[in-house]
């Protein structure tokens, strides 16, 4: 009997799991991190900083921050292999496709076989998917421009070297402008862990069935590939770049109100306010027009953000800018293409993932992910032969 059983379209009602890593309130738009405000982290903290406080959720200490971030950059280089495997893709592949099956196809390159039950074969897969991720998104960018890929330079933190691996084109070292360094940090940091939205659920129930992090990852991978989630950036920019000036923002936001497309970068299945995010992304982003020039893009996503938040129709539904709406903008004034805009989504992403994943392995409670159904098809019927139907 299920008569006891509800049916949620939005899956929001019935909570997957119990988790203390991500803390958020929609309805105040509060986000917190094992507890710190989203906003002291993004100013105070490092993403390997707060990677680390995610994974062990505890603050590190100066020597604890120094093994980690050690690890980390030891870990950057991946399987000569894997750069056969990525080359194998059209020249005009998605990357996000790209990152997706690079990923799943990890677990193949490591003799060491993944052991669920032990705890030092988890950190070690831990570290290698948080130290793998920027290598992997950067080799895909390189194949997609038709240029060698740059192997990591371990001389540079996180986010240069990261930028070292996409954009270096001469011998001499890689040295990004500092203020662009930081914008990139931020971003990874907001954009690191986030409860349980689509693409953690994915890694939590793909994990549950105890195959190894790289996979459960994958999955995750896949779900923020939708233009519903972390394909949203890409979405936004695309949306800006059509829009074009501002003076077509009435009409668009008439078609959006007539049900013919959504406000890409707007609207929260959990915030009905503001997105804690997009305020110090919006903020990021004016810091980083400092040095690359202001992208006129930023005109349009103002006055479309001024008009939605004073129209009705958005106000009734509570929409709200999220993490997207702004984000792009930065990406593209560090010079990335759209199409890489969700992969710098799963960059940071993989430190929440794999805090979910090894908090699940963790929980002595957690069973394999069995959602049940409302059945709602035909009970009881006989084989028709084909010359009957
Ligand atoms: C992320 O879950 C997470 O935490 C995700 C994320 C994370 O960090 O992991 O925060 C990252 O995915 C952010 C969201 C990025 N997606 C977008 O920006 C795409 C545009 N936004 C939406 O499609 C939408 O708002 C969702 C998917 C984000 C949330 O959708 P819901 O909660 O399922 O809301 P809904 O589709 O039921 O919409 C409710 C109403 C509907 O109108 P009515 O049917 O009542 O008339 O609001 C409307 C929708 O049509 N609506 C929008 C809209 N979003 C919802 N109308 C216009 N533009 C929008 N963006």
């Amino acid at each position: 009997d299920f008569g006891l059983m509800t049916y949620d379209p939005a899956y929001t009602n019935t909570a997957s799991c119990r988790s203390s890593v991500t803390f958020i309130d929609g309805d105040v738009g509060i986000l917190e991190y094992r507890g710190y405000p989203i906003e002291q982290l993004a100013e105070k903290s490092t993403y390997l900083e707060v990677a680390y406080l995610l994974v062990y959720g505890e603050l590190p200490t100066q020597q604890q921050l120094d093994w980690w971030v050690n690890e980390i950059t030891l870990h950057t280089f991946v399987h000569e292999n894997v750069k056969e495997f990525v080359g194998g893709f059209r020249h005009d592949a998605h990357p996000m496709g790209m990152l997706l099956g690079a990923v799943g196809a990890l677990s193949t390159f490591y003799p060491d076989a993944f052991d669920i039950d032990d705890p030092a074969s988890r950190e070690i897969q831990t570290i290698r998917l948080i130290s793998k991720m920027p290598t992997l998104a950067a080799f895909a960018y390189r194949h997609i421009q038709g240029r060698p890929y740059v192997y990591p330079d371990n001389d540079l933190a996180y986010p240069d070297n990261f930028l070292s691996m996409m954009y270096k084109m001469t011998e001499l070292k890689y040295e990004p402008d500092p203020r662009l360094s930081r914008a990139l940090d931020i971003l990874f940091i907001l954009h690191a862990d986030h409860e349980q939205n689509c693409s953690t659920s994915a890694v939590r129930s793909v994990g549950s069935s105890q195959v190894d992090p790289y996979s459960a990852v994958a999955a995750g991978i896949a779900a923020l590939y939708g233009p519903l989630h972390g394909g949203a950036n890409e979405a936004v920019l695309r949306m800006l770049r059509r829009i074009e000036s501002v003076d077509n923002i009435p009409g668009f936001i008439e078609g959006v109100k007539a049900g013919n497309e959504r406000l890409m970068g707007f609207g929260h299945r959990v915030y009905k306010n503001y997105d804690p995010r997009a305020k110090i992304i919006k903020s990021a982003a004016e810091d980083v027009f400092e040095v690359t020039g202001r992208n006129p893009l930023l005109d349009i996503a103002l006055e479309l953000e001024k008009i939605a938040l004073e129209d009705e129709y958005f106000v009734q539904r509570k929409l709200y800018p999220n993490v997207d709406f702004y984000s792009g903008l930065i990406y593209e004034a560090l010079g990335l293409p759209v199409e890489m805009f969700p992969v710098m989504f799963a960059i940071p992403r993989t430190s929440g993932w794999i805090a979910q994943w090894l908090e699940m392995t963790q929980d002595g409670e957690q069973k394999i992910a069995r959602p049940r159904q409302i059945y709602t098809g035909d009970r009881g019927r006989d084989y028709v032969p084909i010359a009957s139907r």
